[in-house]
């Protein structure tokens, strides 16, 4: 069945890929909310994909997660169907970038598949139903996801209840009309109205679709959004007896200088994680007919900068900081590839396009293969290992 449903993907691809790529992703989305409504379907989907592989347990900041195969920002922008999302095997999921305003995003089209490179470009910037509306799904599902679980108990009998569900991240932003010198109140907000909801949050200041965004990753402002950021975090920590990892996302587009600035004003402050990376505004060579395109650039042809990246990260963080390495991964070698450059963990998004949900349980089952290969007894042996 497991096979079958992977072909199945590739047989559709054809008429998939044949309609305007946000609407068949829409569509996705709106489908699989309204499916996972009923009894039965997230444990039916979970049997079907989730497989469990111990070699691949691991820690992400003080959490124990089932795999380090995480679905990247941007799939899932408002929270609507991250407990199918798990239910595919991710070991953890990032939703958003939501903003604390609800806004369209850019005109469209803005969203183009480029098949002949298996790649991506979007200018989507930032289209979600803000921070309300996603806190507002998320104290629904919350409960739901505590009903499915005992659903799947039922159905499978032997999946340990602290894996039923995994780490969720929110990505966060600042809405377009929100100038840079007050788009720390955005972040702020952002994070105030879902802190109870997010076992992690992400700054997102690499996006290239909302103008000057990616200033913020310059010394001086970085500077000032950390601070605030952080205070608030701490604040909202202390009194709810938690401890939320603050990550910030990078663009592949630094040069290593001011990569380098933007690590030293992190370690200033308390960060947990930083994700390389974001899209690129570069243009390497490609084929396809929509290359010339505005916007963000993901997938293969990301695959090589955003490994340099981790590189060079970890040269300057070492294990202190976790990275989370995220562009072009296709495969367990591509995940491999980007754990032993220095990735604690890795994302996914382009990929799926091209691969179908299949995809998680084949990246899991490689990278597992390679570990075992190479001898690691565990994800964490293996990170870095390259240096
Ligand atoms: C259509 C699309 C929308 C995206 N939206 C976001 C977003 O809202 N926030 C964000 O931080 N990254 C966003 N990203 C970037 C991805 O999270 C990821 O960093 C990037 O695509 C590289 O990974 P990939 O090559 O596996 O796609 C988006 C990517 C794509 C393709």
């Amino acid at each position: 069945m497991k096979l079958t449903l992977n072909n199945l993907y590739r047989q559709l691809r054809p008429f998939l890929f044949a309609g305007d790529a946000e609407k068949v992703h829409e569509r996705m989305l709106s489908s699989v909310e309204f499916i996972s409504k009923i009894p039965g379907f997230l444990p039916l989907l979970r049997k079907v994909f989730f497989e469990e592989n111990p070699l691949l347990h691991t820690q992400l900041f003080d959490n124990v997660i089932d795999n380090p195969i995480g679905l990247a920002a941007g799939f899932d922008k408002d929270g609507r169907i991250h407990p199918a999302l798990f239910a595919l095997g991710f070991g953890f999921v990032e939703i958003g970038t939501v903003t604390p305003h609800p806004q369209k995003g850019n005109p469209r089209p803005r969203l183009f598949r480029l098949p002949e490179d298996q790649a991506v470009i979007n200018r989507m910037g930032f289209n979600n139903q803000g921070a309300w509306k996603m806190a507002e799904r998320l104290v629904a599902k919350t409960l739901k996801i505590k009903s499915a679980d005992a659903d799947l108990f039922e159905v499978s009998g032997d999946y340990p209840a602290n894996i039923s569900s995994g780490m969720l991240g929110i990505n966060i932003g600042k809405n377009k009309d929100t100038t840079l010198e007050n788009a720390t109140d955005d972040y702020v907000s952002a994070l105030s109205t879902l802190h109870p909801f997010a076992d992690y949050f992400t700054l997102n200041i690499s996006s290239p679709n909302t103008k000057d965004l990616r200033n913020m990753q310059e010394k001086e402002a970085l500077r000032i959004l950390l601070d605030s950021v952080c205070a608030r975090r701490d604040e909202l920590d202390r009194n709810h007896s938690r401890n939320t990892p603050l990550l910030v996302k990078l663009a592949p587009d630094l040069d290593e200088d001011a990569l380098k600035n933007s690590v030293r004003v992190m370690q200033e402050f308390s960060i947990q994680g930083v994700i390389a990376t974001n899209t690129t505004v570069a243009r390497p060579v490609l084929k396809s007919k929509y290359r010339t395109e505005t916007g963000g650039l993901s997938g293969k042809p990301l695959q090589k900068r955003s490994t340099e990246m981790i590189r060079t990260l970890f040269a300057e963080l070492g294990t202190d900081i976790p990275i989370i390495g995220v562009g072009g991964i296709f495969n367990g070698a591509d995940a491999y590839e980007k754990i032993k450059a220095g990735a604690a963990a890795v994302q996914i998004y382009t990929a799926l396009i091209y691969e179908g949900p299949g995809l998680v349980r084949k990246v899991k089952a490689e990278l597992a293969d390679l570990l075992e290969r190479d001898g690691y007894k565990s994800v964490s042996e293996a990170v870095g290992a390259d240096h």
